[in-house]
């Protein structure tokens, strides 16, 4: 018997395994810390799939060195025909007239493939359903598969039984607009762990697994109360435990779409965009006069965002934006350079990554640097200016405490500990709340790989469960009755939204 915990994560995707006695972490790639894989999946335009760092390196080295041209596709004809007025109607056709126009769609016919990165968080998003790779569409379900299916070969060599039940995890809200997005993201995500091949499988809370794996070694005593803060990548998770009749019995649960993702995202913006051009002014010939005008940045940001598309800032139009205000000179005329190099060398990947290096460097040191060679881009990061572009997100992690305190009936105080976990909760500002709203109980716990942890010492333990000899009411002896979700039944009421209720 197996307990067997796959943590898929918007950034970082991890494997556990617990036989009773031990926790391992299977290697999900040949290197060193290759415990911790990069949810990463590259598609090869002849459909050839690379998860992991592999696809990292590969699409990047398919990248550098390489310059976008883009290539007008014809994708058909429109005609449009106007109708004549009262004046024209003696004419022939009572003088309509009709335009045909090409249409035309930009394409990098050079790209030699798409990498994907937080798939995750489209995965409870009812208007992406497909995405369009090279000449074929893929279903947001397709783009998570190759990713599981890596997961689930790691355990090949495992002495698996056929009652285990591989435990993969889930936030507790999926990212997405319209109400449905969890019922949306599991639907998917079930689908998707089946396409894989898991076979006997259910997927389980995250917070709940975070708090389950700190706990395995320094056990609640009973009636106390803990709390897990699990940051990642693309969700901050929340849940409220509390050890009753010697079990873990869940209180609360919360959760809000904000991550690691979202600070580089406004990283970016805050502090390479002016880098770029953002804020420029620029001359422009109007008639038989120069003009002064802002650079129209704003053509550019959104894309530059969202990189994987960033290609098609490489539109002759644009392109020709670009070239004019590069004639400016000065720092103008740097900055949209470098702005020319990122959209000729399809680069905004780059920046992010470099984004992504100061901001972790920013946990030990006071200082870091945005750095990107092939840019001559070094823009200084302090601590105080990563603070302040983290402060909007934090209320919102300020407002979710709240809530599940709410939800789970306790004041601050009342928690013995405050589990903390994710890459995203290393930032020194959330310690500095943590601390603030809970002095002295805040620990942090295995960032990376508390999740996996948890949710295979929950399969573990629920396969041992349906193993132990039955009482005549039909439950395993000792236990108490369970929820299908897994959780204890017999709690305090519950709220639609899921959450414990009653207060104190
Ligand atoms: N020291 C650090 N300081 C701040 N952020 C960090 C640090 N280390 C990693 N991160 C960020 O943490 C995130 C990854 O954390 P983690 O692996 O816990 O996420 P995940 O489990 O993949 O995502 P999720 O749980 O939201 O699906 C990334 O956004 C990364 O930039
Ligand atoms: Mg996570």
């Amino acid at each position: 018997m197996l307990g067997i915990g796959i943590d898929f994560g918007t950034t970082n995707s991890t494997v556990a395994v617990y036989d009773g006695q031990r926790l391992r972490y299977l290697p999900l790639e040949p290197v060193a810390g290759g415990e911790v894989m990069p949810t990463a999946l590259y598609l090869s335009r002849d459909r050839q799939a690379e998860v992991g760092r592999a696809a990292i390196d590969r699409y990047t080295l398919d990248n550098s060195g390489r310059t976008v041209q883009l290539t007008a596709e014809e994708v058909g004809a429109i005609t449009v025909t106007v109708a004549g007025t009262d004046a024209t109607r003696g004419l022939e056709d009572g003088g309509s007239i009709t335009h045909s126009f090409e249409v035309h769609a930009w394409t990098d016919q050079d790209l030699p493939g798409r990498l994907f990165r937080s798939v995750k968080r489209w995965l409870g998003s009812a208007s992406v359903e497909r995405v369009r790779v090279f000449d074929a569409h893929y279903r947001i379900v397709a783009l998570a598969t190759p990713v599981l299916s890596h997961l689930r070969e790691a355990l090949a060599d495992e002495k698996r039984s056929a009652s285990d039940v591989a435990f993969i995890g889930r936030p507790v809200r999926y990212e997405g607009r319209t109400a449905d997005a969890n019922e949306i993201a599991v639907a998917r995500m079930t689908e998707a762990c089946r396409h894989a091949g898991f076979r006997r499988m259910q997927l389980f809370p995250e917070p709940i697994a975070a708090a389950r794996s700190y706990l395995e070694e320094r056990p609640l005593a009973e009636g106390e109360t803990a709390l897990a803060f699990d940051f990642g990548g693309g969700t901050l998770d929340l849940s409220v435990v509390e050890s009753r009749d010697g079990q873990l019995a869940l209180r609360a649960t919360h959760g809000v779409p904000i991550g690691g993702d979202e600070i580089d995202r406004r990283l970016y913006r805050a502090k390479v965009f002016p880098e770029l051009g953002e804020g420029s002014r620029v001359h422009r010939p109007v008639l038989d006069e120069w003009r002064e005008e802002d650079f129209p940045f704003d053509r550019f940001g959104d894309r530059l965002l969202n990189w994987a598309l960033a290609y098609d800032l490489n539109r002759p139009e644009l392109l020709e934006i670009l070239v004019q205000g590069m004639r400016e000179g000065g720092d103008a005329g740097r900055c949209l350079e470098r702005l020319y190099s990122v959209v000729k060398g399809n680069l905004s990947y780059s920046v992010f990554q470099a984004i992504e290096r100061a901001k972790v460097a920013l946990s030990e040191v006071e200082r870091s640097e945005i750095v990107v060679e092939d840019l001559d881009l070094r823009v200084p990061l302090e601590r105080a200016e990563l603070d302040a572009v983290v402060t909007p997100l934090l209320e919102q992690a300020d407002a979710a405490l709240e809530e599940v305190l709410a939800s789970a009936g306790l004041a601050a105080d009342d928690l013995s500990v405050v589990v903390r976990t994710g890459g995203s909760s290393r930032l020194d500002a959330v310690i500095r709340l943590l601390e603030r709203r809970f002095p002295g109980r805040v620990v942090e716990h295995d960032p990376f790989t508390s999740i996996a942890a948890g949710l295979a010492l929950a399969s573990w333990e629920e396969v041992a469960r349906g193993q132990r000899p039955r009482s005549p009411d039909g439950h395993a002896e000792g236990q108490r009755p369970r929820s299908p979700a897994g959780h204890a039944e017999g709690q305090r009421p519950r709220s639609p939204a899921g959450h414990a209720k009653g207060h104190r």
